[in-house]
């Protein structure tokens, strides 16, 4: 998919956002190694810490149906400033695919790309663990 549309589809999901709470719609839209797209929002709640945010439910879409390995995430706030994905989202796109882009995207077009290795610099990971 092209990185247009990848953006577009990260814009669209912002109808899609459940964010009675906050006001503040997030969306995304995750590419695989394969090509496959998956898409996310936030979805919010009355308990506010049991809240999910749009890139974890974008790659939760995807671990969910097989997919470990990802290019891109397009993530689009409803504002016309970039929405940098919070740490939690970070940690758990790193578990996966630490070299991954992350291109932040505004309603109205505007972008920058980042990779995850910027964002997220010596990050906890499986090998601490051996
Ligand atoms: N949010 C996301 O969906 N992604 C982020 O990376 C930052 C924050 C959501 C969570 C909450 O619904 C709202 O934005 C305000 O924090």
């Amino acid at each position: 998919m092209t990185e247009e549309l990848l953006c577009e589809k990260a814009v669209e999901m912002l109808k899609m956002s459940y964010s009675p709470y906050s006001g503040f719609p997030v969306g995304a839209a995750l590419e695989c190694a394969d090509g496959t797209v998956y898409t996310g929002c936030n979805i919010e709640n009355a308990a506010y810490g049991a809240t999910m945010c749009a890139e974890r439910t974008a790659v939760f879409k995807a671990v969910s149906e097989g997919h470990r390995r990802f290019r891109r995430l397009a993530v689009a706030g409803g504002t016309e400033s970039f929405c940098p994905p919070c740490g939690a989202c970070r940690q758990v796109m790193a578990e996966f695919s630490p070299d991954m882009d992350i291109i932040m995207v505004t309603p109205s077009g505007k972008k920058r790309t980042v990779n995850l290795r910027e964002l997220l610099p010596y990050g906890f990971d499986s090998a601490m663990l051996e």
